[in-house]
């Protein structure tokens, strides 16, 4: 693994205004880590990648037109609850900072921090994305809207470099749209006891989840028949062919979704629809896929208020408030560090 940068220490002290994107990401790195991954994943059974590369400037767009389906129900729920919460959230969280992991656009964020800035505390918000595309449009879309707040993007992974979050007299981290569902069980203990490490006691930290509900429902929502989801999906497939100099022939493969009962959660993955012999250039790897043969893409767990919450109690995060939509459509928690 690479060396880390050194951490970011300046604070509450930043100048009002958006400064350029500071990286973690070093230019080799998401090569390397890239390499790895597909070396790992086409010399295993079954084969699959992790969902950090699918937001290349094409799926950052794709996820966008997502969020925009009237059958992906989480963006506007979540932006309901927001608009209906935020300002509980921060009457009961005062704090300077807002760290927003996975942030994407930070459209909906905008709730939070419109909120926060009328009550006069917000001075500084950081946008923390592995996309550098997505950060660009958060900065589109933040533009002139906080002229008092200073405004720091971070590219980096929420993986590899929480411990290099930007400190400040009082933070709230935020992680919103459900991407904590995106975590395998093992994956997301890791990164809440992260979160859990990184924040002091007292600080803040604010979870957007997609809870159970109707399965039927739930499938629609990644089974949209304008086809986003599966040119989302199968885009990685384009992903590793510039990148990694592959022929994976994309026409060839097709979109696959399940909702798995015992699991609660959404699978999404790629199918073989004929043999499928490729070569991998960077890698120098000849790879089969046989007819039928997945790779799994990605996973969208839905989660049950109860142990959502046991869940974030457990790694030291107390759960000060559940705000959950009607119908368990969506939930924010809000836990403060003990
Ligand atoms: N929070 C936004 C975006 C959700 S999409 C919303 O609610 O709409 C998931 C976001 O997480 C994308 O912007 C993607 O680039 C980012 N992401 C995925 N894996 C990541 C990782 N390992 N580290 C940091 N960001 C990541
Ligand atoms: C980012 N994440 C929360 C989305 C989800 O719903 O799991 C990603 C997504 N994949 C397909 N549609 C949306």
């Amino acid at each position: 693994m690479h060396p880390s940068p050194p951490p970011l220490r300046a604070s509450t002290d930043q100048a009002p205004g958006i400064t350029g994107i500071t990286t973690h990401l070093d230019p080799g790195w998401s090569d390397r880590a890239l390499r790895e991954e597909v070396q790992q994943a086409f010399t295993s059974l079954p084969k699959e990648l992790s969902p950090r590369w699918l937001y290349d400037q094409r799926g950052s767009e794709l996820f966008d037109q997502i969020t925009e389906l009237d059958v992906y129900y989480p963006t506007e729920a979540e932006r309901l609850l927001l608009d209906q919460h935020a300002e509980a959230i921060v009457s009961m969280a005062g704090v300077d900072t807002v760290i927003e992991l996975g942030s994407g656009t930070s459209d909906k964020t905008r709730i939070l921090l419109d909120t926060f800035v009328s009550d006069g505390q917000l001075k500084r918000f950081v946008p923390f994305d592995v996309s550098e595309s997505m950060l660009t449009s958060a900065l589109v879309l933040l533009g002139d809207r906080y002229p008092g707040v200073s405004i720091t993007p971070v590219a980096g992974d929420f993986n590899l470099h929480l411990d290099q979050l930007p400190e400040a007299k009082s933070r709230m981290l935020v992680f919103l749209g459900g991407t904590i569902g995106n975590f395998y069980p093992e994956e997301r203990e890791t990164f809440l006891r992260s979160v859990a490490a990184v924040l002091q006691p007292g600080e803040w930290f604010l979870l957007g989840a997609d809870l159970v509900k109707d399965p039927a429902r739930i499938l629609a929502a990644y089974d949209d028949v304008e086809g986003s989801t599966a040119e989302f999906i199968l885009n990685v497939l384009h992903v590793l062919n510039r990148e990694l100099d592959a022929d994976l022939p994309v026409e060839n493969f097709e979109y696959v979704v399940t909702w798995e009962a015992d699991d609660e959660r959404i699978d999404m993955r790629v199918r073989a629809k004929t043999e499928i012999h490729a070569f991998i250039g960077a890698l120098d790897l000849a790879v089969v896929f046989d007819e039928g043969e997945e790779l799994r893409v990605e996973i969208s767990t839905k989660f049950r208020p109860p142990a959502l919450a046991a869940e974030l109690e457990a790694v030291g995060l107390r759960v000060r408030h559940q705000f959950l939509a009607d119908g368990d459509e969506f939930g924010l928690f809000l836990a403060q560090r003990a």
